[in-house]
């Protein structure tokens, strides 16, 4: 990974960009240690959305009238920005949805119903999301496919030496694993899951919720098929994602939604689907989530996003060490250069509630949960953990705040 050859971010003049991080928790400043679940907002993107409001708010696609073409420039040159940002070859391949969620959802409908049966194998990883577990399970369940997970190893890595007993028990017809694990922040083999996906002649799908906030995401150079991100992780606004797909799998699947805008023509005999990307954007979509989506991805883009991975991965570094320095404190998940900004641990004898609580009261915000990963969580012998993860505002102090509170959760629950 190369991280030491990018300009340092100015974060305090980053910081100043985030409203939130101005205010006090408990009379202490913020330390906003949960960024893998959702990130703060700029006022670039806060700014912009207002605007967009204000002035440039209709329906899109629909209007001959100014407002509604002003409208339309701006969601269609969000699309735009997010082929951009993935390196997409076409805006035909970027589809809008509600969020990383719907668009794994997405595929494994619009895709999966319709290609998978007895005999075909779906293969997922011991420490995917539930948003990119459960809808296969489903989907193998409905369709009598079998379901199947690489496993991972004490560090929190794929064995991928499972990978030739997997094909051996069927036909391999999906692969799905994301590239940042949002429990563990481990930095997943997709490049090399692809390969091994298409010898099958499986399709690959990427789950890059956790990634394309952190780290320049390629579809191409992943060589995958489908690659599902999220706006809310990216300092954009909730409420919508993308969908990257091949245009030929793209074309070939029937629609997930059906109603307004996907149609070409309706009549009552038959109905006809519209071109790509609109097919699969049925109803009225998250216009202006949208634009600020696309906003946001400028805002990363303009300060680099190799830059944001090597602050992350100082603050990942720092942060175990410093973690390291509490016995009663069990980190999980790979060494530094093996991961993401994300630390997820137990506290010796706490409950990770209780820990998240404590730490509130210090003003350190932080996840105690399963994260969505039930499976790891079992895996690591573990019903919940706690969970701190940094992003581009993150600085050291707020990580010795982390470690000043966890010594004080020991010496009052421990
Ligand atoms: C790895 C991963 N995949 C998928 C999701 C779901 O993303 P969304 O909130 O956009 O549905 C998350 C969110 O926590 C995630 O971390």
């Amino acid at each position: 990974m190369a991280v030491t050859a990018q300009p340092k971010l100015d974060v305090q003049r980053i910081r100043a960009d985030f409203p939130y991080l101005e205010e006090l928790v408990n009379g202490k400043p913020v330390a906003f240690l949960d960024s893998a679940a959702s990130t703060q907002k700029p006022r670039q993107v806060l700014d912009a959305m207002r605007e967009f409001y204000e002035h440039r708010y209709a329906n899109v696609h629909r209007g001959v009238y100014r407002l509604a073409e002003r409208a339309t420039e701006g969601y269609e040159g969000a699309r735009e920005k997010v082929r951009s940002f993935v390196n997409a070859g076409s805006t035909r391949e970027v589809i809008f949805t509600r969020s990383a969620t719907e668009a794994i959802n997405l595929v494994a409908y619009a895709w999966g119903l319709e290609n998978l049966g007895p005999g075909d194998v779906v293969v997922i990883t011991e420490l995917e999301h539930h948003s990119n577990f459960v809808p296969w399970q489903f989907v193998a369940n409905r369709t009598g496919a079998s379901f199947r997970h690489i496993p991972i190893d004490d560090a929190g890595e794929l064995q991928l030496d499972s990978l030739d007993e997997i094909a051996a028990s069927g036909r391999v017809k999906v692969v799905a694993n994301n590239l940042v694990s949002n429990s563990l922040g481990t930095i997943n083999p997709v490049e090399r899951l692809s390969a091994w996906a298409h010898e099958q002649g499986a399709i690959m799908v990427v789950d890059a919720a956790q990634a394309a906030p952190h780290r320049t995401v390629d579809v191409q150079a992943l060589g995958c098929d489908f690659l599902a991100l999220s706006s809310h992780k990216l300092c954009g606004p909730s409420g919508v994602g993308a969908l990257w797909g091949k245009a030929e799998l793209l074309e070939s699947m029937s629609p997930f939604n059906l109603g307004g805008e996907m149609i070409r023509s309706v009549a009552l005999e038959r109905t006809s689907w519209n071109e790509l990307p609109y097919k699969f954007e049925a109803g009225t979509p998250a216009i202006a989530e949208a634009y600020g989506f696309g906003v946001a991805i400028d805002y990363l883009s303009e300060i680099g996003l190799d830059s944001i991975e090597a602050h992350e991965h100082e603050l990942v570094e720092y942060a175990l060490g410093r973690l390291a320095e509490l016995d009663f404190v069990r980190v999980f998940g790979p060494p530094a250069d093996r991961r993401a900004g994300i630390v997820s641990f137990d506290v010796d004898g706490v409950h990770p509630h209780d820990v998240a609580q404590i730490l509130d009261w210090e003003g350190v915000a932080v996840r105690a949960g399963h994260h969505c990963t039930q499976p790891l969580m079992a895996r690591l012998g573990v019903a919940a953990t706690t969970r701190a993860s940094f992003y581009l505002y993150t600085i050291p102090e707020e990580i010795d705040r982390l470690v000043d509170g966890l010594v004080k959760v020991k010496a009052q629950l421990g």
